[in-house]
């Protein structure tokens, strides 16, 4: 039957393929995915030969009356899978009864297809009898309806040969289809993998302002206390805040911060070296900048809808409707040092062409890249800033580059949780999860081209936190002054509603949220207390040792209480090696070493490296490492003798390798031997059997 078709109708592939730039339809007849496959194989090469992209379509869920609207400088591709006895598959039975017909109408009224271009290519088997008799029908047709077919017909055996079939077939049809379609391989590239639009009013309740889920939305809508449904990485718990402090001592500019998590009732568990994912966001310096040079600074609280226009070859990395704000502040890593992708592909929207061969330059050559964008650190923002030879200071009166929200979308990445060894045991606070940051900040490389001087960078994620801890703490400045201006870093304050009083009703009440989920590990102790264990973790290295030795402290709590004040007499000796700067400066958690030596008394054996206060007889600094070969004598035995358990973190670099090399070295000679040859032998064996493990980041 014919229908007229109103612009904006769903089921309209004409106008959603134009409203995206889009030049190609690949409709794909599939039964159990494998002609859909090769659609979506024969969209990415459109892409990458040719900048094209295409709307990967199932017949099904659109009008295929309207194929006679389809511009002459468009395509559609026919990926025709024939089963049984050559019939088409159930999502394709409509399309073909269309075609079939001896006198199709479509939208016109005629059963004419003049200025359609079309692909086919047929998925069928040889050792049936109508072998790709649809692929066959659909191309016999459409030229008889005066359809222009590009290339050769294609067909594949999916008895013998599918993908041979395919390659042999796809460059000759290439060659044809960049000819009619008057494109060039390494075309424009001017694709769009999404539809933003603007929607002019739409329910509050079900606008995202940061909430990294549906799930989170319905919760905060409803004003439950906590979202239902299983948190995870899909679906990170908005954690209250319970308590933060400044770990090192003040005075210095270095920060380190120590901040827990609740998670009570929230169903989320974890187990002692299990990993933390926190879900920053950006700071407000960072979010107007960009809002403003995009020129959406009035329409930064405007709602938008993201549609992925194949959600096979591009998913929308981020839960709409949202709102611009939102979307930079939450969804979107705009604090990222820009990268040379992102640069080179915005190139084409500089509002001069000056500015243009800026990012073609930055964006297209190595050396130039790094020396005027990575090294002096900076970010989208300030990249767009600098093409044009605006300042970066706030207020930002830039150069408004109109850059089209979907290719914003499709060229910034998006904003990641950042991982962190927990620090505590869930034996001894189990609805409460530990994290040791220490704050990321460095001076960038000067940028003559910029003219400027080096700057502070800022972590994004170690500030979120500095951030969340000094508006827990009613510390009132949260802002960061670096020297080139304001670098403000801005905690997200998700405000709570949390269930209170006799009557049941609610209170208001604001609470700091972070969104976090947990990511298991492997790093764990030996359930036994007999066996002996062997911890090396300097600076915040020493964060899951921290929850390790929780987790024995515990232990030993349980079996005392059993046993007596003997239980762990017939314990295995707990070493961690630990390294900072100085007693007084950056010892984390000082005051909670003694209590735990208390509590494991004649187990743990606690060793320091302090590098700024002791020195080595050779004028060197002492670190873990050198503790270590002190240690020799009492450490080999353990390893080689009682299967001692060995785990180092922190420092990938440097620390972690010279830690190795000292632990070949007294083991190779423990054997009489060499750190080279049976040194060496006996740490791979460890790792083998998982008796050195490593939490290591760089
Ligand atoms: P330093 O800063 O005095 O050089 C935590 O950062 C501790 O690790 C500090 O005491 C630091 O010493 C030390 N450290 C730095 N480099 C190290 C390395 N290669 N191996 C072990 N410890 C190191």
């Amino acid at each position: 039957g014919k229908t007229k078709v109103e612009d904006g109708d769903p089921r309209d592939f004409v106008v959603k393929m134009q409203r995206a730039n889009k030049r190609c339809v690949i409709l794909y007849g599939s039964q159990t995915g494998t002609a859909e496959e090769y659609a979506i194989r024969l969209a990415k090469e459109a892409k990458s030969r040719f900048g094209i992209s295409s709307l990967v379509c199932d017949p099904e869920e659109y009008d295929m009356n309207l194929l006679d609207q389809v511009p002459e400088d468009c395509c559609v591709f026919f990926v025709m899978a024939t089963y049984g006895e050559g019939e088409p598959t159930d999502n394709a039975n409509t399309l073909m009864e269309l075609i079939m017909d001896p006198t199709p109408e479509f939208s016109q009224g005629e059963s004419t297809l003049e200025n359609l271009n079309y692909v086919v290519f047929g998925l069928g088997n040889k050792t049936y009898e109508f072998y790709n008799e649809v692929a066959r029908n659909v191309d016999k047709r459409l030229t008889a309806c005066r359809a222009r077919r590009i290339g050769d017909r294609g067909e594949g055996d999916d008895d013998k040969s599918m993908e041979e079939d395919y390659l042999a077939w796809k460059d000759t049809m290439w060659e044809a289809f960049a000819e009619r379609m008057g494109v060039e391989e390494g075309g424009a590239g001017d694709v769009a993998d999404f539809v933003v639009r603007e929607l002019a009013d739409h329910a509050p309740e079900k606008v995202y302002h940061g909430e990294l889920s549906p799930r989170a939305l319905l919760a905060t809508a409803s004003g439950a206390s906590t979202p239902v449904g299983a948190y995870g990485v899909k679906n990170p718990y908005p954690a209250p805040v319970l308590a933060s402090k400044e770990l090192f001592a003040v005075g210095g500019d270095r920060n380190c911060i120590h901040i827990e998590f609740d998670i009570t009732g929230s169903g989320i568990s974890y187990q002692h070296g299990d990993h933390v994912g926190i879900w920053p966001s950006n700071p407000d310096l960072e979010v107007n900048r960009l809002l403003s040079i995009l020129g959406l600074e009035q329409k930064a609280q405007a709602i938008v809808d993201v549609e992925s226009l194949d959600p096979a070859l591009a998913k929308v990395p981020f839960p709409t409707p949202a709102t611009y704000d939102a979307i930079f502040r939450h969804y979107l890593d705009i604090s990222a040092i820009a990268s040379r992708q992102t640069i080179a592909f915005l190139a084409r929207y500089a509002p001069t062409e000056a500015a243009k061969e800026k990012l073609t330059r930055w964006g297209s050559d190595k050396d130039i890249y790094a020396a005027e964008i990575d090294g002096p650190a900076l970010k989208l923002a300030e990249v767009l800033q600098a093409a044009v030879g605006d300042d970066f200071h706030p207020p930002f009166r830039s150069t408004v580059w109109s850059i089209p929200f979907d290719r914003i979308v499709s060229s910034v990445p998006r904003l990641q949780p950042r991982y962190y060894s927990i620090s505590s045991s869930s034996k001894l606070h189990p609805s409460a999860i530990h994290v040791t940051a220490v704050v990321l900040k460095y001076q960038s490389a000067a940028s003559p081209a910029h003219h400027h001087e080096p700057r502070w960078v800022f972590g994004l994620s170690t500030n979120f936190i500095l951030n969340v801890k000094m508006a827990h703490s009613g510390e009132n400045t949260p802002e960061l002054e670096s020297e080139n201006g304001m670098e403000a870093v801005t905690m997200k304050k998700v405000p709570s509603y949390r269930l209170a009083g006799p009557r049941g009703h609610y209170v208001r009440e604001k609470v700091y949220r972070v969104p976090i989920h947990v990511r298991r590990s492997t790093f764990r102790l030996p359930t036994s207390p007999k066996v002996p264990i062997i911890m090396i973790g300097p600076g915040t290295g020493v964060a899951p040792f921290r929850g390790f030795v929780q987790e024995r402290v515990a232990l030993a709590r349980k079996a005392i209480e059993k046993n007596g004040p003997d239980a762990l007499k017939d314990w295995a000796p707990i070493y961690l090696f630990y390294g900072c700067r100085r007693a007084d400066e950056d010892f984390l958690y000082r005051e909670e070493w003694p209590e735990y030596e208390k509590e494991l008394k004649g187990v743990f054996r606690m060793k320091v490296a302090f590098s700024r206060e002791m020195k080595k007889a050779d004028g060197g600094k002492v670190y873990v490492q050198d503790l270590i070969h002190e240690a020799a004598s009492e450490l080999a035995p353990l390893i080689l003798e009682k299967r001692a358990y060995i785990y180092i973190c922190g420092d990938a670099k440097s620390m972690s390798k010279a830690v190795e090399e000292r632990l070949a070295q007294i083991m190779g000679e423990a054997k009489g031997g060499s750190a080279a040859v049976e040194g060496v032998k006996e740490l791979k064996t460890l790792k083998e059997r998982n008796r050195l493990m490593t939490d290591v980041w760089s």
